[in-house]
């Protein structure tokens, strides 16, 4: 049971990851007026729709297992891609990045993705069932990886690699300042739900105290009311 309630927010993460980059991909297929650009981020987009689906369902199977209140923690809501900074508030990568900085992230996060599902391999396992689906995901990525470093390539060739691995370097802090912000949040939620919850009381406490009579006008002159009156 332990080691579901540290797998909990690691299936969370990565399905929330996952379908972000379909929704990037998405917007970026939308984007190009080139027709084979567009069908190689339409297929990029399915893939990672069914990376999504496929840790959305590790997730739920592992929400099953735990108390319901547990399991609400880790209930999917759209927004939470925006308030987690998995998808920025100002709009797609697409739309606010230039094409040798997008290309160049997709490089990177492609490698990057594929490094991270190494461990969640080596925690379910190689040889399950969910291991053999983890591998094969894992290749998509590395293709997918491939297609970004061919196109690059092929229309930025004067870019050095020492140049791809600074891009790679700033998206690895990156992830870790999500992670750093997503604690921070956690944290920040622990401390002030007491506190919404003491306040809550405390001005339910002073409801029940209130005389609601006052406040019926029925039959009452309101001319002839205290300006001080709450009424
Ligand atoms: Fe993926
Ligand atoms: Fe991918």
């Amino acid at each position: 049971m332990k080691n579901i309630q540290s797998e909990l927010p690691i299936f969370y993460e990565t399905a929330h990851a996952e379908l972000a980059s379909a929704l990037e991909m998405l917007a970026a297929c939308k984007e190009t007026d080139a027709p084979k650009q567009a069908l190689g981020y339409f297929m990029h987009a399915k893939d990672e729709y069914m990376h999504a689906k496929c840790f959305f369902k590790m997730l739920s199977q592992r929400g099953m297992k735990v108390s319901l209140e547990k399991a609400r923690k880790f209930r999917f809501t759209p927004p939470s891609l925006i308030i987690k900074g998995y998808i920025s508030n100002k709009g797609f990568l697409v739309d606010t990045m230039k094409l040798k900085n997008f290309i160049a992230f997709v490089y990177t996060n492609e490698l990057l993705a594929k490094s991270s599902f190494e461990n969640i391999l080596n925690l379910v396992g190689s040889d399950t069932d969910e291991g053999k689906i983890i591998s094969s995901i894992m290749m998509d990525e590395l293709r997918h990886h491939g297609m970004a470093k061919k196109y690059f390539l092929n229309h930025y060739p004067a870019l050095q690699p020492w140049q791809l691995l600074m891009y790679r370097l700033r998206e690895t802090l990156q992830n870790k300042g999500r992670k750093f912000y997503d604690a921070n949040l956690k944290f920040l939620d622990r401390i002030l739900t007491p506190l919404y919850k003491g306040m809550a009381f405390l001005a339910g406490s002073m409801a029940r105290k209130l005389n609601l009579n006052e406040f019926q006008r029925l039959g009452k002159n309101l001319m002839e009311i205290s300006p001080n009156s709450i009424l």
